[in-house]
């Protein structure tokens, strides 16, 4: 039994990019009999950014209504706001804020990154990677599969929680990153890499018309009606090709080469078929939203299953610190 680990920032509704490029693969590798999963929202690490209470809950519930559309099965695997665990998260920081190198911190590229650019250059922001190490040793987590971006970081964890067992007892098992090099990365209304900074995105959660308007966006070439097209280089095609079946896919590919087949009928094809694929998750998706209270009793036992593992983990933390 491997047991795995991902933080998800509280950033708001999750796009198809996200949901084809992170949630869908974390989910399947969730359902693997051999895994244990842990997925939490990483409500403590978003007030770095975040300095609204509102938009930070209601990010929290859009994400967290996406991911329970899209399958995560919460009897199985462990979901959880950070925030809820609070205590046991930060206290742990604090222990690992003692043994993490000044220049660690200071040497980290998010970190450089982010402090160039940012106007609200917080101390959250510097010590952000020691709650991150807190988040994945405090569940003794094996695996924790990252973006790319998060390489650096998974690397301090790792580096943090050898030294608490170099330095006390051995407490900690020592976290490996898994880095996905194969992740999708999912074209944008532009063609650009879909993100919300592009604001190129598209929300597979929004009412029909609406989401017809964000797929009208896509930009396309000026070739005619009449004229034969490119699939190859054409972002409704590539978005079409990523959701359909071989056979739907086959279909429209000879739609374009044939002519006679326009922009706007392969438009109004990927809004039926995104339609059709994410049925059941825009259903489950808006039940959460509109009954908090079903999404707060699906959290709310996932952070008592959670802090049973939280509990044990700090109880020998605490005694290797001397301080049982
Ligand atoms: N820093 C991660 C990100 O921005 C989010 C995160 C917080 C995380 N804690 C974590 C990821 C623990 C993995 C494990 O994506």
């Amino acid at each position: 039994m491997a047991r795995i680990l991902t933080g998800i920032q509280a950033s708001g509704k999750p796009h198809l990019g996200n949901v084809l490029g992170a949630i869908v693969p974390a989910i399947k590798l969730s359902q693997d009999p051999e895994n244990e999963s842990f997925l939490f929202i990483a409500d403590l690490h978003s007030l770095t950014s975040v300095k609204n209470p509102k938009v930070l809950k209601e990010n929290t519930k859009a994400v967290a209504a996406a991911w329970l559309a899209c399958g995560f099965d919460t009897d199985k695997n462990y979901f959880y706001r950070q925030s809820k665990l609070a205590p046991y998260h930060t206290e742990l920081m604090w222990y690992l804020n003692c043994l993490t190198p000044f220049p660690m911190l200071a040497n980290a590229h998010s970190f450089k990154e982010k402090s160039d650019k940012l106007s609200d250059v917080n101390a959250g922001l510097f010590t952000y990677p020691v709650l991150q190490a807190a988040d994945i040793v405090l569940y003794q987590a094996e695996f924790v599969p990252v973006g790319k971006d998060q390489k650096q970081h998974l690397e301090m964890s790792k580096d943090i929680a050898a030294a608490f067992n170099r330095t006390y007892e051995e407490v900690f098992v020592l976290p490996e990153s898994r880095i996905d090099e194969t992740v999708m990365t999912i074209p944008g209304t532009d063609g650009q890499k879909m993100s919300k900074s592009y604001n190129n995105y598209i929300d597979i959660f929004e009412p029909e018309k609406a989401l017809y308007k964000s797929i009208k966006k896509i930009v396309t070439d000026a070739k005619p009606l009449e004229e034969p097209k490119n699939p190859g280089t054409c972002n409704v095609f590539a978005l079409y090709a990523l959701l359909g079946s071989d056979e739907q896919v086959s279909l429209m590919r000879q739609n374009y080469e044939g002519g006679n087949y326009g922009y706007g009928h392969a438009k109004k094809a990927l809004l039926d078929l995104i339609l059709e694929r994410f049925l059941k998750e825009r259903e489950v998706f808006n039940y959460y939203m509109e009954n908090e209270e079903a999404l707060e009793t699906k959290l709310a036992e996932g952070e008592k299953k959670a802090e049973v593992i939280a509990k044990k983990t700090m109880t020998a933390v605490r005694k290797a610190l001397g301080f049982d």
